[in-house]
């Protein structure tokens, strides 16, 4: 339904029901139990011990996954170590690649199967895990599968050797795709791998473990161990790795430097960010607000390079923000498995009480808060998208990642001061810039400090173009040829 407002829009009406429309979930094929996938089996923990994997939109167990100590982490670095040495190591680049295509098309093939389980542990909509996180993970694989062979190509007139065996440990914002950035290049190169998913979502990097077993793939190359900090921590001070590949907190990765210093392992950290997203006055202002939307809620905002802070030229701030409350309340939160779900769950109830905390500094600082008024879910961990406005440069809000769905906005009247503004904190992960002018992008490009920019698009996301920060946001690239340098000497 549509009605005529004041001042002669037309403004619609979403009070509009869409009928539900769950995917199935009888691709998904969840084990009661998973062990520890250990030189191509299997294999029990020796800790003995287990833990939940819960689904986030209702709080329901999905199966136990084993908690591995450090006797586990040893045998799995033992497992690479071997399979580096006598197998991998030494299989001629071509033959490494067919194994590499084969874990692609194994996973295209079941790729419904990946994206439901992906959505139940982890709470992302279905049409994400659907149309970005799967299909991104097997362009992945397809990509540093091309490499393998070509390495003298991609690295010109130098001597090129893999590193050895790689620790890789990721978090549960994409955990397959996390999982598929650290394991493709690594392969291509020629290394082995223990890789530990985040203790909320190891469901699909197991299943990407019976991928691995079925596609043959020599025992040992790939070992994948499930548990918390702990066991990564147990990876990072195993003094038989060669090379740490984290993403995650600024904190964890903090403690991985500390750790590794005076060691040889090389470290690559993809660590927070705090993203300006940019809209001047001469920018197609629907298609920026779609831009914010989509920068700031997609996957709930648990998105590292998610475009947190918006900036708004003061001259179109009004007819901005009035535009991004009409969207917001078109936002469908709720149901991961809907189709039609915008905005799933929460990934933990830890992370839930981490953004509720924020909401509260927010209203103490005395900021304005906006929440869409869409019903959400009783059971399970949901948040309204959050607009926060009247925020001050030096607010917490603007400061720290909150990695939630919840947007700061500022305005600014000069290009200078908002570049000053945008720089202003410890990430410098990612940016955006909407404008007509393709000076301005050229002019901001080169002095806002952010490993990746976006301009009048966000979240966009391909295997051949590098990813990483400045400053408290890490260092190392991956993707792309950044990505494979990355696991070679050079
Ligand atoms: P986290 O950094 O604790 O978890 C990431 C991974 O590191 C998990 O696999 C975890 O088991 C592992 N880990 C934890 N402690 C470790 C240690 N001492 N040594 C080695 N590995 C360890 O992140 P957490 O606590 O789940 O989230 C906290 C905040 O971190 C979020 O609110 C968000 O701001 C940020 N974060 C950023 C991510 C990114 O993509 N850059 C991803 C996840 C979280
Ligand atoms: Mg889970």
């Amino acid at each position: 339904m549509a009605k005529t407002t004041k001042n002669n829009t037309i403004k619609l009406n979403f009070d509009t029901k869409y009928a539900p429309a769950p995917e199935s979930k009888a691709s998904a094929k969840i084990d009661a139990k998973y062990d520890l996938f250990i030189n191509g089996k299997f294999e029990k923990p020796s800790s003995k011990k287990y833990f939940d994997t819960i689904n986030p939109a209702t709080e329901e167990k999905l199966s136990e996954v084993a908690d591995a100590n450090a006797a586990d982490v040893d045998k799995a670095v033992k497992a690479a170590r071997t399979a580096y040495d006598k197998t991998w190591g030494k299989m001629p680049a071509k033959e490494r690649a067919k194994y590499i295509y084969r874990i692609a098309r194994m996973i295209q093939e079941r790729a419904r199967e990946f994206s439901v389980i992906e959505t139940l542990d982890g709470g992302k909509p279905i049409r994400e895990s659907r149309d970005v996180d799967v299909p991104l993970v097997a362009n992945h694989f397809f990509y540093y599968a091309g490499w393998a062979d070509k390495l003298e190509y991609a690295f010109p007139n130098k001597k090129i050797a893999p590193l050895g065996v790689a620790g890789q440990i990721i978090p549960w914002n994409f955990p397959l795709l996390m999982a598929a950035w650290k394991i493709a290049p690594a392969l291509a190169t020629g290394n082995t791998v223990v890789l530990k998913p985040a203790e909320t979502t190891p469901l699909t990097a197991l299943k990407l473990a019976e991928i691995i077993q079925e596609s043959d793939l020599p025992p040992g190359v790939v070992n994948i161990i499930t548990g918390a900090g702990a066991t990564g921590a147990a990876i990072v001070n195993h003094p038989d790795i060669n090379k740490i590949a984290f993403t995650g907190s600024t904190n964890v990765g903090k403690i991985i430097q500390k750790a590794v210093a005076g060691t040889d392992k090389k470290v690559t950290l993809e660590l927070g960010g705090k993203a300006a997203n940019i809209i001047f006055d001469d920018a197609p202002l629907d298609q920026a607000v779609e831009g914010i939307i989509n920068g700031i809620f997609f996957n709930q905002g648990h998105v590292c390079c998610a475009g947190s802070r918006l900036f708004v030229q003061e001259s179109v701030y009004d007819t901005v923000l009035r535009k991004l409350k009409d969207r917001l309340e078109s936002l469908i939160v709720g149901d991961p498995l809907d189709k039609n779900t915008d905005i799933g769950a929460i990934n933990s109830k830890e992370q839930m009480d981490n953004i509720v905390k924020y909401l509260k500094i927010g209203e103490k600082e005395g900021l304005d808060m906006y929440q869409s008024s869409c019903p959400i879910p009783k059971k399970g961990f949901f948040i309204r998208p959050t607009l926060f406005t009247n925020v001050a440069q030096s607010s917490r809000l603007a400061q720290e990642e909150i990695f939630g769905p919840v947007l700061t906005i500022q305005t600014f009247r000069t290009d200078d001061e908002v570049i000053e503004k945008a720089n202003n904190t410890p990430f410098g992960l990612s940016a955006g810039v909407w404008t007509d002018k393709g000076s301005k992008i050229f002019n901001l490009t080169t002095k806002l400090r952010a490993g990746v920019i976006w301009a009048n698009t966000y979240n966009k996301f391909d295997p051949t173009s590098p990813f990483g920060g400045y400053k408290e946001s890490g260092y190392g690239r991956e993707g792309g040829l950044h990505g494979l340098g990355a696991y070679l000497n050079l």
